[in-house]
């Protein structure tokens, strides 16, 4: 699958967010190292601290599903900027994928490619920290 297939699907997820409260639908496509993609949407609540982000939805599903290792993420917000994961996201992935491939995307389908732990987190706290 190339990058702008997987951008397309990151794209796609945003139609099922659940994004109410922040009018801000996000979409996520991740990659498994046996090819396979898991999407993923924000879904916030009226609790607002309960809310999940796209890239977490997709992380979740795939290793409730034994999937433990990921090659690329592709992220797509609803803004003319490049949609950024947060903090809670990359630490998330940093535990499965330090070396993770992150596909920032524009609305518009521009997407930059980046480096989970060289330019997203580095210096991160990751299992090796506690060994
Ligand atoms: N959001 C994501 O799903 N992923 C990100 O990387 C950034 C933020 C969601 C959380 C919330 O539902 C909405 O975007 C606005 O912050």
């Amino acid at each position: 699958m190339t990058d702008a297939e997987l951008v397309a699907l990151a794209l796609a997820a945003r139609n099922h967010s659940y994004s109410p409260y922040s009018h801000f639908p996000v979409g996520a496509a991740l990659e498994c190292a046996d090819g396979t993609v898991y999407t993923g949407c924000n879904v916030e609540n009226a609790a607002y601290g309960s809310s999940i982000c796209a890239e977490r939805t997709a992380l979740v599903k795939a290793v409730s599903e034994g999937k433990r290792t990921f090659t690329r993420l592709a992220v797509a917000g609803s803004s003319d900027d490049y949609c950024w994961p947060c903090g809670a996201c990359r630490q998330m992935l940093l535990e499965f994928a330090p070396h993770l491939t992150v596909l920032c995307t524009r609305q518009n389908g521009d997407f930059v490619s980046l480096s989970l732990d060289g330019d997203l987190l580095p210096h991160g706290f990751g299992p090796h920290s506690l060994e």
